[in-house]
């Protein structure tokens, strides 16, 4: 049992007695499981001060992180490739505030849907800084597109038959890029999206955009995956598209304006089949910098811009989120289980993370094998799995790390209402960036038919 410092004078604290089974996995050869500290302030703000001012749960983002990971990202390109955009992957986060920040570093816009296309005009975004990809651009949306030129990235061939049809009957001729799905070593391929290039798909569809003499082509785009540990994948993409680039150039006189890597860096998450924890596992933006420029260095002519559309390793380390202990349970197997005011609907992504969660306030007594809970009445309401961690009481805070990729697009307005996100600004001041859910939010949805009135 540890003993607590205690202000001197005083009785020491009351420790309740737990009983630790011995377990496998306490110590590995990286020495002993990592024990919590407690994490009290973002960026200089307390975690008290902002639930007291918010409530509880609570997302939280950090304005200093966000721009950082943007300039390091950015510069760590710019060291292997002359020319780099950044393109904000908008399904990643697509708070106003978080994209106004990237945008104010310099980024454009990745967009997948009509509604974020429209999300990044209306932040004042012109459509020739907006790169559109997805399986699903309806006419309205891809001739919106087409005709404000935007980057449009086809995604099949009746897309681009669709794109050959606006294009004559509007009177444009647009430059748009192919997606391209490949074999990258050390990762799944993602065969669903865009042009397969193995199988000689994706040369057809670059000869029928050019035979077809109604559309430019201008780039070329692949996004192998998302979380790729290996910067080795990248360089066997860029190799590839650098192939094909160079074959398009020396049979067509093809000059593209842009070669797209898409996203897919991991974040300092860690996945549950991950051993190490993302902090050791992850490589640095440098690594994949250098894998990039090495797999594209092979292309001939004039270099095209090196095009990232790079989202949660952005972003996933900016965001937080607060939860309050609700209560302690203990389960059969003798473990402690916590129930939590968050759950899936606001963590989606606790179904393939270990997600790094701290007490965020001082805490005593020993760490015991805990899982947590979500305030659902669901089964599968697991924030996370089995952890050792301190004894908690109702009331207690927790701070969930490196979230803010996904969380806050996949959330999901089930059972409770979502709630506020909050930004910690470079300023020290916080302000909202999204408004909690009440009632209120979601009757404006409904309607009760008239004759049930
Ligand atoms: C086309 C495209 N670009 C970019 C991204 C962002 O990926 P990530 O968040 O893994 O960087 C995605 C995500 O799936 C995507 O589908």
């Amino acid at each position: 049992m540890s003993t607590n410092p205690t202000p001197q004078g005083s009785r020491p604290a009351y420790e309740r007695p737990v009983i630790v089974r011995h377990q496998a996995g306490l110590m590995n050869k990286y020495s002993r499981t990592r024990s919590a500290r407690p994490q009290t302030e973002i960026d200089g703000v307390s975690i008290d001060e902002l639930v007291e001012t918010y409530g509880s749960p609570l997302f939280v983002f950090s304005e200093r992180t966000l721009r950082a990971s943007y300039r390091d990202l950015h510069s760590a390109m710019s060291r292997y490739w002359p020319k780099v955009r950044l393109s904000w992957s908008y399904k990643t986060n697509y708070l106003d505030a978080v994209c106004r920040i990237f945008h104010d570093e310099g980024a454009w816009a990745e967009v997948v849907s009509g509604f974020e296309y429209e999300k990044a005009r209306h932040l004042g975004n012109p459509g020739s800084r907006i790169h559109f990809n997805g399986p699903h651009k309806p006419r309205p949306d891809l001739e919106r597109a087409l005709c404000e030129g935007a980057l449009v990235h086809l995604d099949n061939f009746d897309e681009l038959a669709l794109a050959e049809r606006i294009a004559t009957d509007r009177g444009i001729r647009p430059g748009v890029a192919i997606r391209i799905n490949l074999a990258a070593e050390g990762t799944p391929q993602w065969s669903r999206f865009g042009f397969n290039l193995e199988s000689g798909q994706a040369r057809d569809a670059a000869r029928r955009v050019l035979s077809g003499g109604k559309l430019d082509l201008i780039g070329l785009h692949c996004h192998i995956g998302t979380f790729v540990l290996e910067p080795a994948a990248y360089r066997d993409a860029g190799r590839k598209l650098a192939a094909l680039a160079n074959e398009l150039r020396a049979d067509h006189g093809v000059q593209l304006d842009f070669i797209d890597l898409g996203g897919g860096f991991a974040s300092h998450n860690t996945l549950k089949a991950q051993y190490l924890p993302g902090e050791q596992a992850t490589p640095s933006f440098s690594r994949y910098a250098e894998a990039i420029s090495d797999g594209l260095a092979a292309i001939e002519g004039p270099q095209p811009t090196l095009v990232l559309e790079t989202g949660r390793a952005l972003v996933d380390d900016a965001g937080f989120l607060v939860s309050t202990v609700q209560a302690n349970k203990r389960l059969p197997d003798g473990r402690r289980g916590l129930v939590l005011d968050a759950g899936v609907n606001l963590l989606f992504t606790s179904f393939w993370y270990r997600h790094d969660v701290v007490p965020a306030q001082a805490f005593h007594g020993l760490p015991e094998p805990t899982v947590m809970y979500g305030p659902l009445c669901m089964n599968i309401d697991v924030v996370r799995d089995t952890m050792l961690f301190p004894p908690m009481d109702p009331g207690d805070r927790l701070v969930f790390r490196n979230v803010g990729a996904y969380n806050v697009t996949q959330w999901m307005q089930f059972i409770t209402y979502r709630p506020p996100v909050v930004l910690v600004g470079e300023n020290g001041k916080h302000a909202l960036m999204r408004r909690g859910e009440n009632l209120q939010s979601i009757l404006e949805h409904e309607e009760v038919p008239a004759w049930l009135a």
